[in-house]
């Protein structure tokens, strides 16, 4: 791969031309704004602007906006422009089209492809459909385009050691090769609604502590303190304990008297309260799929405790997902090595069972043989899927 063009030269193209040509590519650029073309033509000559010959490159990124419109629906207008550029002069040569501006999972596969295969173009053949959604941020001095971990998604594995490879070729930084093209798309519209969560915590946040003549950012600042806890979290099969299911009522109450409702966080609250139900929408769910019903099978549950390698079960969603299997007429095998007066049958007696619930991720329970199990469910997502021969769900996976 000798020749790259970017199409689309603004704050994620440039940048990443610039990168290709730095790194000895020769680079071609794609640009609608003749502003824009006017200052590259005397900055960066390096980029051979506007030729038609640039689609022909050995990879050819598209790197356009994907805004919303007035009704804040996604607008794929300029990739759908872009694609057909790249369509018209497409032929067979293998070439790695490559999609770094932000989209929904999907719109590669569902909204992009047909633009291709319409024109008789057979992808992993002709050409290789990929994305590697971009995450720069402009501005930010200590990472930059040339060393911010990516990943790549693809839609067969030729396409993904291409990608990979192209990335390889540029970064100093790590590039991660995820299972397909939608977990590519994902990961960047989950990274940005994450972000956008947070603010739109804080910002609930701030309304709450101006009414109690509390500085924000000072409490901010003291929350950071903490090194831990802060961090990403998985989904798992609920949230227990004294603290975490309990204090944010706390602040909820004390906002409302004040006379502001933290609608955002009476959200988080019931989204976290509906985990178990949820949990066993997934165990029904998969016993119908082995033909059977949460009626009369015996259901083996592993880990009462709220937390691993602990036996305090306050607030624990276990309880609340054994309520729920027992209202479906379940017979209930439980076993918590550290509530003994929880546990009513052994560990055999569990693994035995027309299905298993994994509720807790004690130590001990890591280290079972998951394989006869006909039916398990992975409430702390620890587990590997190929741990049983039967079905597995995890949360969310
Ligand atoms: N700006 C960021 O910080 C950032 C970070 C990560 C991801 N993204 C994503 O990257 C994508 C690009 O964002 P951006 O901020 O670089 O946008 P931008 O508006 O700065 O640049 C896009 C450029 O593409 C050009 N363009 C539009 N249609 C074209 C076409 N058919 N052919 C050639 N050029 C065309 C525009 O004239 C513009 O100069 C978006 O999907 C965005 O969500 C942006």
């Amino acid at each position: 791969m000798r020749s790259v063009c970017v199409i689309g030269l603004g704050y994620v193209g440039l940048p990443l031309a610039l990168l290709c040509a730095e790194k000895g590519y020769i680079v071609y650029g794609s640009e609608l704004d003749l502003r824009k073309i006017e200052q590259m033509q005397v900055h960066h000559p390096e980029i051979i602007l506007n030729q038609p010959k640039g689609f022909q490159a050995d990879v050819v990124i598209i790197a356009v906006p994907t805004p919303v419109d007035e009704r804040k629906l996604p607008d794929l207008t300029a990739v759908k422009q872009a694609c057909a550029s790249i369509a018209e002069y497409l032929d067979h040569s293998g070439r790695l089209i490559i999609l770094e501006s932000t989209v929904n999972p999907f719109v590669s596969r569902k909204v992009i492809l047909p633009l291709f295969e319409e024109k008789g173009f057979v992808e992993g053949k002709d050409f290789f459909l990929t994305h590697c959604p971009e995450r720069i941020d402009p501005g930010n001095v200590q990472w930059n385009v040339s060393n911010i971990p990516r990943v790549v998604g693809a839609l067969q594995s030729e396409g993904l050691e291409k990608v990979t490879a192209f990335y390889r070729s540029i970064l100093s930084s790590d590039v991660k090769p995820l299972s397909s093209i939608e977990a590519a798309e994902m990961v960047k519209i989950y990274e940005n609604s994450l972000r956008a969560v947070n603010i739109a915590f804080a910002n609930e946040m701030a309304i709450v502590m101006q009414n109690m003549r509390l500085d924000a950012k000072e409490v901010i600042h003291g929350v950071k303190t903490k090194p831990f806890g802060l961090d990403l979290c998985f989904p798992s099969c609920g949230v227990g304990g004294h603290c975490i299911p309990v204090d944010p009522f706390y602040l909820i109450d004390e906002s409302l008297k004040r006379g502001f409702d933290p609608s955002f966080l009476r959200t988080a609250m019931k989204v976290n309260g509906y985990m178990p139900g949820y949990t066993v929408s997934l165990l029904t769910h998969a016993l119908n799929d082995v033909g059977k019903s949460v009626r009369g099978s015996t259901i083996g549950v592993l880990g009462v405790a709220y937390k691993k390698n602990v036996g305090d079960v306050r607030e624990s969603p276990a309880l609340d997902v054994i309520k729920k299997i027992r209202s479906l007429g379940g017979v209930l095998k439980i076993y918590d090595p550290y509530v003994s007066h929880y546990s009513n049958a052994s560990k055999e007696e569990v693994l035995s069972s027309d299905a298993v619930l994994l509720l807790t991720d004690h130590k001990e329970f890591l280290d079972y043989d998951y394989s006869q199990v006909p039916v398990l469910i992975d409430g702390k997502n620890v587990l590997e899927k190929h741990r049983t021969h039967g079905v597995y769900k995890g949360i969310g996976r």
